[in-house]
């Protein structure tokens, strides 16, 4: 993949382009949708986000219109100011693979495809997809048969498995990138209340840096996007310094949208 400038939104903040009103395409390498799954999903009861100084917590329960809403609606998803990356979703091994065969005849139209590899495996009690290798590589090898030639990139958690085991699989099944992190399962107290949800935001940049350096150290030549805690220009060095390819912006599009323009004329020609 060859983004100019390096730089993506990630999956879930940005909605399906809605914030190409906000900011300019020219500083926006790619536009990562929000995950769909086979069925349409109605998302949690609100509120869904409850935005910190150094986190935000967010349970939108994967709220999305559905696999074949956007067949219907290819050309509404298929952004034309930017490339589009979709993202894929699924509650079960069975999901994953249906989803793939019903966009394999459209995939052509986006830059790539990123599986997103968080979600719970509903079948096995709500556990991470990625807690059974077995099955998870089934998905893998499954994926990359029905979409020949896409650019395939997994999103990993850090939950489920060490992403240095997980990564070699996805290399091992001829895929093409990775997407690290995603939100971490968190808990808050609110007004003596517990609220859960995936963490996102400034705390999860170590954990996302750590996650990229171990995953480097083993594999040389992944493309790798950066997912956690990116708002500032030193966060996008300490990124590349541990190995990014490309990096994304989610949580920070809520603090400022001018951020992407700020990141992306620093990345702009930088080629990784
Ligand atoms: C409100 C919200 C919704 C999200 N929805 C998705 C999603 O649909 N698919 C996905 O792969 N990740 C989703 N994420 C995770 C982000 O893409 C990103 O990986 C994570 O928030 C860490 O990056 P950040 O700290 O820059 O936000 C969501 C995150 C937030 C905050």
């Amino acid at each position: 993949m060859n983004l100019n400038p390096p730089l993506v939104i990630a999956s879930g903040p940005g909605g399906s382009g809605e914030y190409l009103r906000l900011i300019n395409p020219k500083y926006v390498g790619a536009y990562t949708l929000k995950t769909i799954t086979l069925n349409p999903k109605p998302g949690n009861k609100t509120k869904r986000m409850e935005n910190l100084e150094n986190y935000i917590i967010n349970s939108i329960g994967l709220e999305n219109p559905g696999i074949e809403y956007v067949i219907s609606n290819i050309d509404k998803f298929v952004l034309k100011e930017t490339k589009t990356i979709l993202s894929l979703g699924g509650d079960s091994k069975d999901e994953y693979i249906k989803i793939a065969e019903k966009i394999a005849p459209h995939a052509k139209k986006f830059e790539a495809i990123e599986f997103n590899f968080s979600c719970p495996n509903v079948k096995k009690g709500g556990l991470s997809i990625l807690s059974d290798l077995n099955e998870w590589q089934e998905i893998l090898e499954n994926v990359r048969k029905i979409l020949p030639d896409s650019f395939l990139m997994a999103k990993l958690s850090i939950e489920g498995n060490f992403v240095e085991i997980l990564s070699r699989k996805v290399k091992e099944f001829g895929w093409n990138g990775l997407t690290l992190i995603n939100c971490v399962r968190g808990l808050l107290i609110k007004d003596g209340k517990i609220v859960t949800g995936g963490l996102s935001g400034p705390i999860l940049k170590p954990i996302a840096l750590r996650a990229i350096y171990e995953v480097r150290k083993v594999l040389k030549d992944i493309y790798i996007i950066a997912s956690g805690g990116i708002y500032t220009k030193k966060d996008v060095d300490d990124f590349l310094l541990v190995g990014t390819n490309a990096i994304s912006i989610g949580s920070a599009l809520f603090k400022d949208p001018q951020v992407v323009e700020e990141l992306g004329k620093y990345l702009k020609g930088v080629k990784r």
